[in-house]
């Protein structure tokens, strides 16, 4: 191996690198991309004196610290004035113009306001030697490890003629459906989940540990500068554009049309409304828009007032926070057992949608805000994330509010709670509480378990009620005169219920699977099983060690599958649904027609999109959720929207339904 090779191997890594986690536009596969990285290992194992601190390989190499060293910024890391309003814009261009002393109009830069946490880059020649967080605004953190570990911070400028010196700003994002699986993996192993993205990704950032801020999956986002020495901008735009070229991960990149530049402030209040439309769209949180004068003169002219510059406001949406009473604590118990203590609140509109009931997740988390009966609290939606408590206005507190403790037996079946050791979750291990199998029924039959679309929640509950329904099985012995005898129910819809409970006999075993409702047996680990082992019975029986082997299991649910069908109970019941008919469509192996194919799946099609997952993975396919260069074909229905869009500008090949079934019908 030359020299030469290797570094030009490392330059195709890099590109590689800035092409996925920059420009999100992949141009090969993550396979090509791993079998090109070890490559990389191996040369620098064999010849270590290559390796520079620009190597793709080191971006998690650094040990866990003990603590972070402080260090002070060149320049000083300011803040925004805050504006609130439409009116303010145009307050803040008023006084621009009186500052300036001019009567035309100013150009402005402007942009979201990320909701992460500010850094600071520091390249010294070329080369990334430092990462600050703002700290009190002059004296950071340095987090340099971690920082490296985000993949869309270049390690060097890609530039010939760097200059001596570059401190680049940006904010630390974490991506709301990375933020929504780490708080999975947090309440799965009984730690703390984090209240939002930002504080999510601030504690990733303040990690001793970088293999961890490696997990974590952050981004970044640049947006201004410190220190610098060599360069010539002339404005904003000038800057987004040499950073842009030079490697750094700017939103014009990505996101075209969340950058304006005019010098009309009435522009400006329809970009302000325009991004705060866009915002539950986007993949990240932000809470205004940023508006900066464009050139840099000016910006200087203006200059700073207390710690803020003259010549930025950040313009910030409309909170999706509120502020109510609550009425009264709540404590559900849940398929699994868990005990999820909620807050019933006086009705609250917030970000235009009305809430009563509020997340506390678990007993830490209502110590920690200590929350109580009668409290004024302050509750936030962020997205689609169930409505939380975030804090209590104590001055506002009534004396007699007393602390809350999640009672010690179970509020449904009176059978004592168990903690286990580490864990933050109180659960009922009753396995026939009530409230656990009113849960596991509605599991059972839900959508992309069983299917049985006419057994909705309420008639679960009234079945239940009325003694009618306990387990599985009773589901297939209902008949017309039980039915009848319900309240609400007349010939016609009881044999339409029927109908639905005859179809759902035809399933498919991925499906049974993830009915049992075991607990961390999602449906993607059930397609896994059902695909493994193409026969309940040969998962029944099998040992740990069979389980473990398998990709995608790991010892935990292993570990929860093995222990669940120890249960003699549950294999009996399972016995009792086949002979009561259950069937499983296609359980035998299909050849794999679409092996290594990804195809996305997108709009109305005749069958459930699972289903059609279901027939790719069956087939050794893969169906991801969004369009990239890595997407083989995009399966559209009616009314497709951005991922055929998406699909058209990267030139993927769109299939019909006729296509898709042409595709597998080979394959009996
Ligand atoms: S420009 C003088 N642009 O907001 C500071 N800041 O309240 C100039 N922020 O500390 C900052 N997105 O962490 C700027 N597009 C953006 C921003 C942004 C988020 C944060 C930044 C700053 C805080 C100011």
């Amino acid at each position: 191996m030359k020299h030469s090779d290797y570094l030009k191997l490392k330059k195709e890594l890099q590109k590689h690198n800035y092409l996925y986690h920059v420009l999100d536009k992949p141009e090969i596969s993550d396979y090509d991309f791993d079998k090109m990285f070890q490559q990389l290992l191996d040369i620098e194992q064999e010849k270590p004196e290559w390796v520079e601190p620009d190597s793709p390989t080191q971006r998690v190499g650094g040990a866990p610290l003990k603590q972070f060293s402080k260090q002070d910024h060149r320049e000083p890391m300011l803040s925004l004035q805050n504006s609130f309003s439409a009116d303010d814009i145009e307050a803040f261009h008023q006084r621009c113009l009186k500052f300036l002393k001019i009567d035309k109009s100013i150009t402005y830069y402007c942009e979201p306001k990320f909701d992460g946490l500010a850094v600071e880059l520091i390249y010294e020649d070329g080369l990334l030697t430092g990462a600050l967080t703002r700290g009190d605004g002059v004296t950071g953190e340095n987090v340099l490890s971690n920082v490296k570990t985000i993949q869309s911070v270049p390690l060097r400028l890609n530039t010939e003629n760097p200059p001596a010196l570059l401190e680049v700003r940006g904010e630390v994002l974490m991506q709301k459906e990375d933020f929504k699986k780490l708080n999975q993996f947090q309440q799965d192993n009984g730690e703390t989940p984090f209240a939002n993205p930002r504080n999510a990704a601030a504690g990733s950032l303040r990690q001793l540990d970088p293999k961890v801020t490696a997990s974590r999956l952050l981004k970044l986002f640049c947006y201004g500068f410190g220190a610098y020495t060599d360069l010539n901008f002339n404005s904003q735009n000038d800057f987004a554009k040499v950073i842009g070229a030079w490697g750094l991960p700017t939103i014009n990149l990505t996101k075209k049309d969340l950058i304006l530049i005019t010098d009309d402030v009435h522009k400006v209040i329809e970009f302000y409304h325009f991004v705060e439309k866009q915002r539950h769209h986007l993949p990240f949180d932000i809470d205004g828009i940023v508006v900066k004068v464009n050139s840099l003169d000016l910006q200087n002219e203006l200059g700073t007032i207390a710690r803020s510059p003259r010549w930025a406001t950040a313009v910030k949406f409309k909170p999706e926070q509120g502020q109510t009473i609550v009425k009264d604590i709540i404590v559900q118990v849940g398929r699994t057992g868990a005990l999820t203590p909620v807050a019933v609140m006086n009705p609250v509109k917030v970000g235009g949608v009305t809430i009563t009931h509020a997340t506390l997740h678990n007993q830490d988390e209502i110590d920690r805000k200590d929350v109580r009966i009668g409290d004024t609290v302050t509750i936030q939606r962020a997205g689609d994330v169930i409505p939380e408590v975030v804090s209590v206005d104590l001055k506002k507190r009534p004396k007699e509010a007393v602390a809350f403790k999640i009672p010690k037996k179970c509020p449904e079946c009176h059978s004592t709670v168990t903690k286990i050791e580490g864990e933050v979750v109180s659960r009922c291990v009753n396995p026939i509480c009530p409230a656990v199998v009113k849960e596991s029924l509605k599991h059972f039959v839900s959508r992309k378990a069983m299917n049985i679309e006419k057994l909705g929640e309420k008639l679960i509950e009234q079945l239940f009620n009325n003694q009618l329904i306990k387990n599985y099985s009773d589901i297939y012995q209902l008949n017309k005169k039980e039915l009848l005898n319900l309240e609400r129910q007349g010939e016609k819809s009881v044999s339409n219920i029927l109908a639905s409970i005859e179809k759902s006999k035809e399933t498919t075993l991925a499906r049974f699977i993830f009915s049992l409702g075991i607990r961390y047996v999602g449906e993607q680990t059930a397609r896994v099983l059902a695909n493994h082992f193409g026969d309940i019975k040969k998962l029944e029986n099998a040992s740990m060690d069979e389980l473990v082997v398998i990709s995608d299991v790991g010892p935990k649910v292993a570990n929860s599958i093995y222990n669940t069908f120890k249960n003699k109970t549950l294999t009996l019941e399972i016995d009792k649904l086949l002979a009561q008919g259950i069937q499983f469509k296609s359980s035998k192996k299909l050849k794999p027609s679409l092996k290594g194919l990804n195809i996305v799946v997108t709009g109305t099609l005749p069958l459930d999109r699972n289903e059609i997952k279901q027939m790719i993975t069956e087939r050794g396919g893969k169906s991801a959720s969004s369009v990239s260069k890595n997407t083989n074909y995009v399966l559209a229905g009616e009314s497709a929207g951005s991922k055929l869009d998406k699909a058209e500008e990267l030139g993927v090949p769109i299939l019909n339904w006729e296509d898709f079934q042409k595709l597998i019908t080979n394959d009996q």
